[in-house]
């Protein structure tokens, strides 16, 4: 199926993202919030990341204005009536998922595709509450979505075949590389990272300095920021989501959250886009 019009659901950091790589590759492209401020800060960040590309040379002023130009914003789910594919793009939450998919259902053509960029929870339980489960799978993106090349596709129990290919196809379109992962929790790169950021937030615990543990995994391991900063870039809040999901999902302990992450969380410290998590921001 041919996908020119997309809606991405959601105007924060994975949302924004989605939005503008797919306005790049030119698909017409609908934001949709809850209120006119989420749209505006969403865009903001478009605009931003388009103009440090004008000013790097990598786009023309005259692309990034059209680029900006493909993409219309909207607080009414109604206006989803002429899409081809929704993304839904929302905090990592069962509960708010479940009913921004139901909103979704209710107000798309019956051969509209509906993805969920959710990192970590089930596909085939987010599809039961969609009429057509055969047109729903998982596309998960990552952050900083223009960055980064992979994304990973996770059909659920009843996707159908010809979903899988339309998604395939999509990502192949926005030139970033596709992997299919079982649906199982974090599939599979969140399954192998959040471990890691995990442990290094319990050896913070226990010795105190983010700055040595995110070096020597820098210099130790290549790693571009370690695995704290890492943490702050994802959201502390995401992250102990998604440990939650591995724990409850796989019913296994050592996945149990480090107790200074739920402390940090609690706090509101949830890292780059608060400005303080394990390092600070300005
Ligand atoms: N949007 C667009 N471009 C961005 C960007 C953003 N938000 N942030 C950085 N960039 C671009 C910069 O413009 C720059 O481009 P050029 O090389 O063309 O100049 C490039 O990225 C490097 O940026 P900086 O020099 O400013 O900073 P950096 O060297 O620290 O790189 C980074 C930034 C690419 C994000 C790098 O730190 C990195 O790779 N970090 C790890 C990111 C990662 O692992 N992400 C996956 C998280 S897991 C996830 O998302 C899954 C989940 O479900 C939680």
């Amino acid at each position: 199926m041919t996908m020119h019009y997309i809606a991405v659901i959601g105007a924060g950091t994975m949302g924004s993202g989605i939005a503008q790589v797919c306005a790049s590759a030119e698909h017409l492209l609908l934001l949709i919030d809850i209120n006119q401020q989420a749209l505006d800060k969403g865009l903001g960040t478009i605009r931003r990341h388009l103009d440090r590309q004008v000013a790097k040379g990598v786009l023309s002023q005259d692309q990034a204005s059209v680029t900006l130009q493909r993409i219309r914003t909207s607080t009414r789910y109604a206006d989803l009536d002429a899409v081809d594919l929704v993304i839904e793009a929302a905090t990592e939450n069962l509960a708010l998922k479940r009913s921004i998919l139901q909103q979704i259902d209710a107000h798309v053509r019956p051969d509209c595709l509906i993805a969920s960029n959710t990192s970590s929870l089930s596909i085939t339980e987010l599809a039961a509450g969609i009429s057509h489960p055969e047109r729903f799978m998982g596309i998960h993106f990552f952050n900083p979505v223009p960055v980064m090349g992979l994304v990973e596709l996770i059909p659920g129990l009843l996707t159908s075949e010809a979903t899988a290919a339309s998604a395939r196809a999509l990502v192949e379109r926005l030139g970033k590389t596709a992997i299919f992962t079982g649906n199982r929790p974090g599939f599979m790169v969140n399954r192998i990272l959040m471990p890691m950021i995990n442990e290094a937030i319990f050896v913070l615990q226990e010795n105190g300095d983010a700055q040595a543990i995110d070096t020597s995994m820098r210099l130790g391991c290549n790693q571009p920021i370690g695995p704290l900063a890492l943490a702050d870039l994802i959201g502390l809040d995401t992250v102990l989501a998604i440990l939650d999901t591995l724990q409850s999902g796989f019913g296994d302990p050592k996945y149990r959250a480090a107790p200074l992450l739920r402390e940090l969380v609690a706090a509101g410290l949830l890292g780059k886009k608060t400005g303080r998590g394990f390092h600070a921001y300005r």
